[in-house]
């Protein structure tokens, strides 16, 4: 078959790159100019709905995707984002143990809590200086010491608590792992042609050595401690004593932490670039949030508030945070700085339980919405739905405050969901603040941005204008933009770690401003914690 060389030939044909999201609700493929970053083709699947899955459905969603997506045989480089911290476990023949556990998975609540406390035990064991009199108890000793290490502290969410989880509750499985993956590290070794053993989709076979990962996904796994070197074998910054406190054992493999720009392998030609000559090159791909931070191209002063399965505030920073309170993760991004994220389990999922509740779709909803005063008469919904993780909550439900016949509207209740909602993310806001992150623009992404209540209603909650970029999907093009930054990185020959990333026009978005309305937080503020 011909082939097309990697770069652009003589002939001006474009290079293509792909970008892959791979997130909890399904798989969406985008395919760009490397050069120019317009979109020249996209597809997408559906995952199954649920907090554990088995990993096939990836596949196939990403499969079904790439074909709608026209195939991925002309694609010169591809990078793979998802969502952070499922628990990937593979056995020594390449098998998936048992179903992935996912982020928003909370039966590892009391893991997090054991790890804590054991952590902070043997830190007030070894004597840290005069920590007996900054410390109120093993668990607060616990909490700063894992954010010093990692830059968070476990919940529910984090890779470390799923495998404490499963060293207890199902030891048979456990001692069968022979190695942890992330779903983007996954998805990535399968279109390199890795997989089980005897799997026809899977030609190179079970090989855990060529699992490969990024620093942001790492850094979501609660034993990546991203302030360390990776070192040559890109393993060096992984903290195994974690990793042995929750399974109680290190002989495992861990993906190899890939450099932001550096080339992690090549796909499989039954998979991609069987057209490009060389194969198509894998980017190290990145956890979702990092995925959409590149997509935006965020810089210092830009804030991030995505409203998608999970609520996400998020920044870059030179930094890394170690917020021993827990409401801030310091993870990396996808560019070797930080990315420090409040994460809410209640966000996009709020306003569908408001439109099951009312009986309407997304206009109805809105409409509805905007029809109430601000501040709903003082209906305040806390909308802890799924439990919350920001603040950590993993048991609570939500609650609905101030019901009086006055406020017994559907209007009522449609602002008080979208307004809770918001309030969540505005606490976000406050705890980024907190650890001196610089606010000037605050850009709304995600599927909840969509809504019209959300984007004219943030503002007055956020007490400051939002920019909604125009609808797209962030993340995906944050990895086809890693795609395009490998390929420019592997022509310039050498380590290419001096080249930038490229740049693509960015959509300016529309400013929506309104005046604030602190009262709407006030209320939520003084019934949040009653729950
Ligand atoms: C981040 C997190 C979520 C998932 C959702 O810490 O848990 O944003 O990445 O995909």
């Amino acid at each position: 078959m011909a082939t097309e060389a990697r770069t652009s030939d003589a002939g001006g044909e474009r290079v293509l790159v792909a970008g892959v999201d791979t997130s909890t609700q399904s798989c969406k493929v985008v395919v760009r100019d490397a050069g120019t970053g317009a979109l020249v083709r996209t597809g997408s699947a559906k995952h199954p709905d649920g907090t554990e899955v088995h990993p096939d459905a990836w596949w196939d969603a990403f499969r079904e995707a790439a074909s709608a997506a026209g195939g991925l045989d002309d694609v010169a480089a591809l990078a793979v984002g998802g969502q952070q911290h499922g628990l990937v476990a593979l056995d020594a023949d390449g098998n998936v143990v048992r179903d992935a556990l996912l982020w928003n998975d909370t039966r590892s609540a009391p893991a997090a809590r054991d790890l804590i406390r054991e952590l902070g035990e043997a830190r007030l064991a070894e004597g840290v200086p005069d920590a007996h009199d900054r410390v109120e108890s093993a668990t607060e000793a616990g909490a700063q010491a894992w954010a010093d290490a990692i830059g968070s502290v476990p919940v529910a969410s984090l890779t470390v608590t799923k495998l404490r989880w499963l060293r207890d509750a199902e030891p048979e499985n456990a001692a069968r792992v022979a190695a942890v993956a992330l779903p983007h590290d996954w998805l990535t070794w399968r279109i390199a042609g890795y997989g089980p053993a005897g799997d026809e989709s899977a030609p190179l076979g079970p090989d855990l050595d060529a699992l490969v990962t990024d620093a942001s996904d790492a850094s979501g796994t609660g034993y990546y401690d991203a302030t360390r070197d990776d070192g040559p074998d890109g393993r060096a910054a992984y903290r195994l004593d974690l990793l042995e406190l929750a399974l109680g054992r290190t002989d495992v493999v861990l993906p190899r932490v890939v450099a932001p720009s550096a080339t992690a392998g090549v796909a499989h030609a039954s998979v991609a670039g069987s057209a490009v000559e060389g194969g198509t090159l894998l980017g190290p791909g990145a956890g979702d949030n990092a995925g959409a931070a590149l997509g935006l191209g965020m810089v210092a002063g830009d804030v991030a508030v995505s409203i998608g399965t999970s609520g996400v505030v998020s920044a870059v920073t030179d930094d890394r945070t170690a917020d021993g309170s827990g409401l801030v993760n310091g993870f990396s991004d996808a560019t070797g700085r930080y990315l420090l994220l409040a994460v809410t389990l209640n966000a996009s999922r709020v306003l569908d339980a408001a439109r099951a509740v009312l009986g309407v779709d997304h206009t109805g909803l809105s409409r509805l919405a905007l029809q109430a005063p601000p501040g709903a008469d003082g209906l305040v919904l806390v909308p802890y739905l799924e439990g919350e993780r920001m603040p950590n909550r993993p048991d609570a439900s939500g609650t609905l405050h101030g019901i009086r016949l006055g406020t017994s509207t559907p209007e009522h209740l449609a602002r008080a969901y979208v307004e809770g909602m918001l309030c969540g993310l505005a606490d976000g806001l406050d705890a980024l603040r907190a650890l001196g992150v610089r606010v000037e623009r605050v850009q709304l992404i995600g599927g909840g941005a969509q809504s019209e209540a959300v984007r004219r209603i943030a503002p007055q909650v956020l007490g400051l204008p939002v920019t909604v970029p125009e609808p797209g999907e962030y993340v995906a093009d944050g990895a086809a933009r890693q795609a395009a930054w490998v390929l420019a990185a592997h022509e310039a020959g050498g380590s290419g770690a001096d080249v930038a990333p490229p740049t693509w026009a960015a959509s300016s978005g529309t400013v929506v401003e309104a005046d604030p309305v602190p009262a709407i937080r006030e209320q939520y503020a003084a019934v949040r914690d009653l729950v």
